[in-house]
C-alpha cells in the first residue's frame, strides 16, 4: 500500500484535521511516511488566516513539484484545508502538478479520492463543496504516530464561525457554525481515555458558540427523560458549551480538560463558574482580545469592549488566582492610530498576559477590512509588532519568574522536542516544564519544584519535591 506524508500549517484545528485524515488513510492500509522525500502521497494542510501562511504553502508545493515530483513522477500531490477551500481550482491552474484539492468539509473523503487518482479513474480532483454533517466526521485518531503512547489529544467539537470579524477569512473557509452532539463528543473522549489519553483539548473556531445554533443531527436535550424543574432551570441557565464541559468532566480516568478558542463575547458567568466547579478544567484560558482600543474593536466587529474583556479577566482571577491567560493580538488593523496602539500596550500591561500571539494585520480576500480606508503602512505594522513583542516578552518573563522556587503539578507528555535528553510536561496553567525524566514518567501527573526559567519554559526538579 502507498505511504502518505501530511504537512500541516496553521492552528490546532488544522493539526486535528491532519490527524483525522492520517487515521482515515491508515485504516485503509496506507502507511505514514517519515518524510516527503519517500512518500507516495504528499498532502499540505493549509492556513489562510494571513497571506504569509498561504505563500508558505504555495512555495512548499512549488518545491515539491520541482524536486520530489521530478524524481518520482507517480507521486500524488495535494492541498487540503483552508486555502484549498478558498482558492479551489485556481490552485491547479497556478500549479499544474497538484492532483488533489480538498476543502474543509471534505477531509473524510481523502481516501476515496486518492483511490480514484491511484486507479487512474480521474486525473485531477477538486472538491470544495459544502457537505451536511461534515463536522461529525473528524473523529478518528492516530494516538501513536511516533510509536509512543499519546498522553494528550484534540477533539473537534464544532466547525465554522458566524462571527464575521471584519479582518477574518475563517467564516468563508470553514463555513457556518455546526456543532457535534454532546453524546457523540463524549463517546469520542471516552474512547481516547480508554486508549490511555489523560488530557483532552476541545477544539472549535469559537467554542463558546458551541450548540448555540442547535445540533446537526436530531439530538436535543429533551431526548433524555425530562429533568425535575430545578434541574431544568439549571440546564437552561448553562450554555451548551458548559453542559458539554460537565459531560466530558464525568469521564473516569480523564485528568485534565482544556479548550480553545473561546470568544470574549461568550465568556458568561456559567463558564467562569465552571473553573471552580470542575476540578479537571485546568486554570488556563486562551482568550483572543485582538486590540485594546474600543474604537478598533468596533471596526473589527468583535462585539465587546475593553472594559468587558478586563471584567472577564478579573472574574476568572477571582475564581482561580493562578489562571494562565494568553491571547491573540492584531497590530496594524486599518485605521489603527498611535493612540489606539497605546491602548493595546496598556491593556497588555493591565492584564499581564502569560503569552500573546501577535499578528501583523494581513488583508484577506473579500473581507470588509480589506476595503477599509487608512490601511496602515507596512513599516508602521512592523514597528508596532516589534514594540508589542518586546512588551509581551517582558511581561511574560516576569510571570514565568514568579514560579521559581514554587511547586507545581505537571502532566508528563514525553521527551522534549528540542532536547530529547529531557522530558516535558505541562502545568495546569499551560506552561511547559522541562526536567530530567525517563519513559516511566510518561502520562504521569507529578509535582516538581521550579528551579529556573527559560524563554516561555520552566525548568523543574522532581527530586527536590520527593525529598520533602
Ligand atoms: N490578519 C492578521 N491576523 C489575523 N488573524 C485573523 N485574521 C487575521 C488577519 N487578516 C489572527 C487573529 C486570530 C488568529 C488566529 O489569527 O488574531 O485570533
Amino acid at each position: 500500500m502507498p505511504s502518505v506524508f501530511i504537512k500541516t500549517y496553521g492552528c490546532q484545528m488544522n493539526e486535528r484535521d491532519s490527524e483525522a485524515v492520517a487515521a482515515q488513510l491508515v485504516a485503509k492500509g496506507y502507511t505514514l511516511a517519515p518524510s516527503e522525500r519517500v512518500a507516495d502521497v504528499v498532502l499540505l494542510n493549509t492556513c489562510s488566516v494571513r497571506d504569509a501562511a498561504e505563500q508558505k504553502a504555495i512555495g512548499k508545493m512549488q518545491n515539491l513539484a520541482a524536486d520530489v515530483r521530478k524524481n518520482r513522477p507517480e507521486v500524488i500531490l495535494g492541498f487540503m484545508g483552508c486555502m484549498a477551500q478558498s482558492r479551489g481550482q485556481s490552485l491547479i491552474d497556478k500549479l499544474p502538478d497538484v492532483d488533489l484539492v480538498l476543502g474543509t468539509q471534505k477531509f473524510h473523503r481523502a481516501a476515496e479520492y486518492l483511490d480514484e487518482l491511484f486507479a487512474g479513474r480521474r486525473d485531477k480532483i477538486v472538491d470544495v463543496t459544502e457537505e451536511e454533517a461534515s463536522e461529525a466526521k473528524i473523529r478518528e485518531h492516530v494516538l501513536n504516530g511516533g510509536g509512543a503512547q499519546a498522553v494528550t489529544a484534540f477533539v473537534s467539537i464544532m466547525q465554522g464561525c458566524n462571527q464575521y470579524c471584519t479582518f477574518c477569512i475563517v467564516p468563508y473557509t470553514r463555513g457556518e457554525e455546526r456543532s457535534r452532539t454532546i453524546p457523540d463528543i463524549v463517546a469520542e473522549c471516552r474512547e481516547l481515555v480508554a486508549r490511555g489519553v489523560r488530557e483532552i483539548t476541545l477544539l472549535g473556531q469559537i467554542v463558546t458558540s458551541y450548540g448555540k445554533r442547535g445540533w446537526s443531527s436530531s439530538f436535543s436535550l429533551s431526548e433524555n427523560p425530562p429533568p425535575p424543574d430545578t434541574l431544568k432551570r439549571e440546564l437552561q441557565r448553562k450554555s451548551p458549551f458548559v453542559q458539554l464541559l460537565e459531560a466530558v468532566h464525568e469521564i473516569d480516568g480523564l485528568e485534565r480538560i482544556r479548550f480553545t478558542s473561546p470568544h470574549p463575547k461568550g465568556y458568561g458567568d456559567d463558564l467562569v463558574e465552571a473553573y471552580a466547579a470542575l476540578p479537571k478544567l485546568v486554570e488556563s484560558a486562551h482568550i483572543p482580545v485582538q486590540s485594546g482600543s474600543d474604537r478598533v474593536l468596533k471596526l473589527m466587529h468583535r462585539g465587546y469592549t475593553r472594559e468587558r474583556f478586563l471584567g472577564i479577566i478579573q472574574k476568572l482571577r477571582r475564581v482561580q488566582p493562578g489562571m494562565g491567560i494568553t491571547t491573540d493580538i492584531i497590530v496594524g488593523f486599518p485605521g489603527e492610530t498611535e493612540a489606539d496602539f497605546d491602548e493595546t500596550l496598556s491593556l497588555a500591561r493591565e492584564v499581564g498576559f502569560d503569552n500573546a500571539y501577535i499578528f501583523k494585520y494581513s488583508q484577506r480576500k473579500d473581507t470588509p477590512a480589506a476595503a477599509m480606508p487608512d490601511q496602515v503602512p507596512q513599516e508602521v505594522i512592523e514597528a508596532r509588532h516589534a514594540r508589542l513583542l518586546l512588551l509581551i516578552n517582558e511581561i511574560a518573563g516576569h510571570k514565568y519568574e514568579q514560579h521559581i522556587g514554587g511547586r507545581t503539578q505537571i502532566l508528563v507528555e514525553g521527551p522534549s522536542r528540542t532536547n530529547a535528553a529531557r522530558f516535558m510536561g505541562r502545568t495546569r496553567s499551560n506552561k511547559i516544564v522541562l526536567f530530567d525524566g525517563s519513559e516511566r514518567h510518561r502520562g504521569q501527573l507529578m509535582d516538581v519544584q521550579v528551579t529556573r526559567t527559560g524563554s516561555f519554559t520552566l525548568y523543574g526538579d522532581p527530586a527536590i519535591v520527593n525529598l520533602d
